[in-house]
């Protein structure tokens, strides 16, 4: 941009040329434009506080992008433990071996304040410290009202405003902003272990949804391979979700060992290549098409096809006894009384076709059921229905970003599984999911 244009911009937000934050934050700009770190770093700050001056330096920064192709941002996400910053490291050194300048921004939307964050910069960035091609900076949920994902989009635009070739935004922690965040880039790269148990239960639902590239690090650990399965079933269970028609690209899986450098320049490629995020948002990524032929026999599992059904209805009572006698002069007979101390309700079930009907009488004024009779008063209090494949059921509308009350299966009375679907994923309704039917009574 033009002096005289940053001057109008200045003017027109209010700033007058004799105000001495006029001069400091043309100064500001003008050093982050000419490449300078100390002036970069300073006008990060400046946008991280969400000072008065902000809203000046970041139109004078837009201006100056517009018309410029927008540089790659790449998301890095994955649970702790996924060697997250070691790869993102790695990755700068080979952006750095190809010439190309870095700005990083590690986001860690679970952690409060960022209690000495610049001289964790300073540590985290070694052997970069003395290149001017390489940016660093950490960022917390202190202080950002206006949200973690506005406040680093804003850094990025003033990172890139300095004439970085590529961002890298990793996410440090699981926090609720984890999404939104790794939401701002071009390409996500979603990072697993081997090795860590249920990594890919792990994960928040919509992050698998965002993933333009897995990434298997610490490839070299055992039990690589079956967490490539793993991720191979869930693409497999998206395609089979996918409406139909959609034609996309699955994302590709790919192994690096961090601490080497093992697969990196491959990752890069592969990240540099993926469609970007901008022209993916409203297309479903994982079409049928794109699933390779040998797993369209997995795709027709008879137990994907069949529809769930209306399991029963169920209903909160303050007595069962006294509830019972409307359904006896129906001449609906109960099928089974029984405590479910774990759920500290006990339960009449009723037969009404092929259907049923469960009372849930509360043992305990605090249990769930006793929340609710207290809040609401008897009344419906969920619906479920049966599905063939639970967990199947279950990888699925993970995928669809859909909430659970719980992220695991739960065993209920007689053996069978069931998780509940949060009112808020299911037009305020709480939906219970249950794959056999109790004690056996329908198989
Ligand atoms: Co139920």
């Amino acid at each position: 941009m033009s002096r005289d244009l940053f001057l109008e911009h200045m003017t027109a937000s209010g700033v007058g040329a004799s105000d001495p934050k006029f001069a400091h934050v043309q100064r500001l700009f003008a050093g982050l434009r000419a490449g300078e770190t100390r002036a970069l770093a300073r006008a990060v700050s400046l946008v991280e506080d969400d000072a008065a001056e902000a809203v000046t330096l970041l139109d004078a920064c837009r201006e100056s992008l517009a018309g410029a192709e927008r540089v790659l941002r790449i998301g890095i996400t994955g649970p702790p433990g996924a060697g997250k910053s070691t790869l993102v490291d790695a990755l700068a050194r080979e952006l750095r071996a190809q010439g190309r300048r870095v700005g990083i921004v590690a986001v860690d939307p679970s952690s409060p304040f960022t209690g000495g964050a610049i001289l964790g910069d300073r540590i985290r960035l070694g052997e970069f410290a003395a290149d001017a091609g390489v940016y660093m900076r950490s960022m917390a949920t202190r202080g950002h009202l206006g949200g973690l994902a506005k406040a680093t989009d804003d850094v990025l635009t003033v990172i890139e405003a300095s004439g970085k070739d590529v961002l890298l935004i990793e996410t440090t922690g699981v926090g609720q902003g984890e999404i939104e965040v790794v939401g701002l880039a071009d390409v996500v790269a979603v990072v697993l272990v081997p090795g860590m148990g249920d990594s890919i239960q792990s994960l928040k639902a919509g992050v698998l949804e965002i993933a333009s590239v897995y990434v298997l690090n610490k490839a070299d650990r055992e039990g690589i391979e079956r967490l490539e399965q793993e991720i191979q079933g869930l693409l497999v269970l998206s395609a089979v979700v996918a409406p139909a028609g959609v034609k996309a690209d699955a994302p590709p899986i790919l192994r690096t060992v961090a601490t080497t450098g093992a697969g990196v320049a491959d990752l890069l490629a592969a990240m540099d290549a993926a469609p970007r995020n901008s022209a993916r948002k409203s297309a479903v990524r994982l079409g049928a098409g794109a699933v390779p032929d040998a797993r369209v026999v997995l795709d027709a599992r008879p137990v994907m096809d069949a529809s769930p059904v209306l399991d029963h209805l169920g209903i909160a009572v303050r007595s069962l006894d006294a509830s019972q006698r409307l359904y006896a002069a129906l001449g609906m007979a109960v099928s089974g009384v029984e405590e479910i101390a774990s759920e500290r309700v006990r339960v009449a079930m009723l037969s009404a076709g092929e259907s049923r009907i469960e009372l849930l009488e509360p043992t305990e004024s605090d249990s769930a059921v006793g929340r609710f009779l207290a809040k609401r008063g008897e009344g419906l209090h969920h619906i479920a229905l049966r599905v063939p494949d639970l967990a199947a059921t279950v990888a699925k509308l993970k995928l669809q970003g859909v909430r659970l009350v719980s992220e695991t299966i739960q065993i209920g009375a007689g053996g069978h599984r069931y998780v509940f679907v949060h009112p808020t994923s299911a037009n305020g309704v709480l939906l219970e999911l249950v794959e056999s039917a109790y004690e056996g009574e329908r198989s």
